[in-house]
C-alpha cells in the first residue's frame, strides 16, 4: 500500500449497452422514480422547521420530487453551537473509525445506486450515465479519502537531538461548512463531507438551493454508516444568506467551497473582515476550458472527445470545454465532422437511456446562457447546432456551436452546451497558450496532437490544474486524476488527490525531552 493507493480499486459501474446488467438496473429504477422525497434542516439529528419549497424536475416543471424545507439563518448559530459543543469528542474518535465510516458509507452508497440515480435525473436533470458515473464517484470518494487518512493521518516520529523525541501528528481544524454545487449533488457534496470529517472536523453541510433532496438522502446513508449525529448539521437554504451567517460565525476554522468564482470572492472578502480566528478556504470554481488541436492529430477522434468534453452533463461541468482552438490546415475537417456529430446528439429527458444531453437546472440558468446564444447568433458566428425535439417542456438548451476570434472574447464562463471554436496559424502556437493563460482561469486543458514536443511545450507553458493529451477533458478519476485548478480556478488542494486531507487538518508537533 502507498500513498497514491497501488492496492486502490475504483467503483464499477453499470454497462448500459449490456443487457444482462442494464434490465435488472432499469427494473430497480422504474420503481424509484415514483418516489417523492424530503429534506429537513437537522441539528444533532433533530427534525428543524424551515420554509417550505416543492422541488420540480428540471425536465418537467410538472413533476414534483419532494419537498424541502429551507433552514432560516437563526438556525446557522444553534447549529455552530452544537458542533463547537461535539468537536472535542469527534476529533478524538480514532482515524481508523472515521475511515471505517467512510467505507460502510461508500457500500451502502453502492446499495441504494438506483434511488441515487433516480434522484439525480429527477431533482438535478443528469442522464443516466451521468448519474451512474455520480454514485461511482461519490463511492470514491469515500474509499479513497478513508484510505489517505489511514495512511496519512497518523503520527510520525521526526528525527531530533538524542535524548528528544519529536512528534507530528494532525487533528481536525475544527468546524468545516461544506458549501457544494448542485452539478455534482452527490459526488462534490459528500467528497468535500468525507474529507472534512475523517480529517477529524464536525461539518455544517449546506448543499446547493437546487439539489438538497439527494443531499438528506445521502445524509441518512451516512448516519446509518454510523456516523454520530452531533458530528454535523443539514441546513439546506439560501445559498447567501446561509453563507454569510456561515461566514461571520465565531466558531468557524474552515470553508470548503465548490462553485462560481463569483461566490468564491464573496466568501473569501467576508472570511478576511470578519472578526476571530483566520479561516482556511478550500475553493473549487470555474474554467474557461480549452482544447488545442494542432495539424497531426485525428479529426474524427478531435471530434468525438470534444463532443464528449462540451456537452456531456449539458456542459454544466467545471471541468467542461468552452473553446476549442484548431490548428487552421485541420479546421475544416474538423468543422465539417463536427457539424455532422452535432446534428446527431439527441437532447432529450434523462430518464431515457438514448438522450445524450438532458436539460438545463433552472430556467434561470437557461436565460442567461441563451442571451450568449442570441449575441454570437446576431453576430453570425453561427457554426452548428444539435436540434430540440419538440415537446420538452424543461429547461433545455440545443447544443450550439460558435466560430469566435479567441478565448479573450468571452468576458465569463458559460456554463452549458456553448462550444466556441477558434482558427489559429502553426506559429502562434505560444500566443494561444499565452491567451489562455491570460484568461486567469486554469483548470482544464485538451491537447490533441501525435506531436509529443508539441504536447510537452504545452504543457511547460500553460497554468492548469488538468491537461488531457489525445483524449477528453471531463470525468478526472477519483485517485487517478487529481481535480483541481490554480488563479480564477480556484485555490488547490486537488480533490481526490493524495494531499487533499492535509488542508483539513490542524498539523501539531510535540517534543519530549526524555
Ligand atoms: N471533476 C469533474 C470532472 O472532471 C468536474 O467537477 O469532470
Amino acid at each position: 500500500a502507498d500513498i497514491h493507493g497501488a492496492e486502490r480499486k475504483n467503483s464499477r459501474g453499470i454497462n448500459l449497452n449490456v443487457r444482462s446488467q442494464w434490465e435488472p438496473f432499469e427494473r430497480a429504477l422504474r420503481v424509484q422514480l415514483e418516489h417523492r422525497w424530503q429534506a429537513t434542516p437537522l441539528v444533532d439529528g433533530q427534525v428543524l422547521a424551515g420554509e417550505v419549497h416543492e422541488v420540480c424536475s428540471p425536465q418537467d416543471l410538472d413533476r414534483v420530487v419532494g419537498t424541502v424545507w429551507f433552514a432560516g439563518v437563526e438556525l446557522v448559530g444553534q447549529a455552530m453551537e452544537r458542533l463547537a459543543a461535539a468537536w472535542p469528542r469527534w476529533n478524538a474518535t480514532p482515524v481508523e473509525q472515521r475511515a471505517a465510516i467512510l467505507e460502510r458509507l461508500a457500500d451502502l452508497l453502492e446499495e441504494h445506486r438506483a434511488e441515487l440515480v433516480a434522484l439525480c435525473i429527477l431533482e438535478a436533470g443528469k442522464t443516466i450515465q451521468d448519474s451512474l458515473d455520480e454514485v461511482r464517484e461519490a463511492v470514491d470518494f469515500c474509499r479513497y479519502y478513508a484510505r489517505q487518512a489511514r495512511l496519512g493521518l497518523g503520527r510520525t516520529e521526526l528525527r531530533g537531538p538524542t535524548g528528544e523525541r519529536n512528534e507530528l501528528f494532525y487533528e481536525g481544524r475544527g468546524l468545516f461548512v461544506c458549501i457544494s454545487p448542485w452539478n455534482f449533488p452527490l459526488a462534490i457534496y459528500l467528497g468535500q463531507i468525507a474529507a472534512a470529517l475523517v480529517a477529524g472536523n464536525c461539518v455544517l453541510a449546506k448543499p446547493a438551493e437546487q439539489t438538497s433532496l439527494i443531499a438528506a438522502r445521502a445524509l441518512d446513508l451516512l448516519f446509518a454508516a454510523g456516523l454520530p449525529k452531533e458530528a454535523i448539521a443539514f441546513l439546506p437554504g439560501d445559498g447567501p444568506a446561509l453563507g454569510a451567517a456561515c461566514c461571520a460565525d465565531p466558531h468557524l476554522a474552515g470553508v470548503c467551497f465548490t462553485g462560481s468564482t463569483d461566490t468564491a470572492r464573496l466568501i473569501n472578502r467576508r472570511l478576511a473582515w470578519r472578526d476571530g480566528p483566520l479561516v482556511t478556504l478550500i475553493a473549487e470554481t470555474g474554467g474557461q476550458n480549452v482544447m488545442i488541436v494542432d495539424s497531426t492529430a485525428l479529426p474524427e477522434q478531435v471530434v468525438k472527445d470534444a463532443l464528449h468534453s462540451a456537452f456531456t452533463s449539458a456542459g454544466q461541468r467545471c471541468s467542461a470545454l468552452r473553446v476549442l482552438y484548431l490548428q487552421n490546415e485541420i479546421a475544416g475537417a474538423v468543422i465539417g465532422l463536427l457539424r455532422g456529430a452535432m446534428a446527431e446528439l439527441l437532447v432529450g429527458l434523462p430518464q431515457r437511456r438514448d438522450s445524450d444531453v438532458g436539460p438545463l437546472i433552472d430556467a434561470q440558468a437557461r436565460q442567461a446562457l441563451l442571451e450568449h446564444v442570441d449575441t454570437l447568433k446576431g453576430e453570425g458566428r453561427l457554426l452548428a447546432e444539435a436540434s430540440l425535439p419538440a415537446g420538452l417542456s424543461g429547461h433545455f438548451l440545443a447544443p450550439v456551436a460558435f466560430e469566435i476570434g479567441g478565448i479573450g472574447e468571452l468576458r465569463k464562463e458559460h456554463f452549458g452546451p456553448i462550444l466556441h471554436v477558434v482558427r489559429y496559424a502553426a506559429e502562434e502556437l505560444e500566443q494561444v497558450v499565452a491567451a489562455i493563460n491570460a484568461s486567469g482561469y486554469g483548470l482544464t486543458l485538451g491537447v490533441h496532437s501525435r506531436n509529443e514536443a508539441t504536447a510537452r511545450r504545452i504543457e511547460a507553458l500553460a497554468r492548469v490544474g488538468n491537461l488531457y493529451i489525445n483524449r477528453n477533458q471531463i470525468g478526472a478519476v477519483v485517485g487517478v486524476q487529481p481535480f483541481g485548478g490554480c488563479g480564477l480556478s480556484g485555490t488547490g488542494p486537488k480533490a481526490g488527490g493524495p494531499n487533499y486531507l492535509l488542508r483539513f487538518v490542524h498539523e501539531r508537533s510535540t517534543a519530549i525531552n526524555t
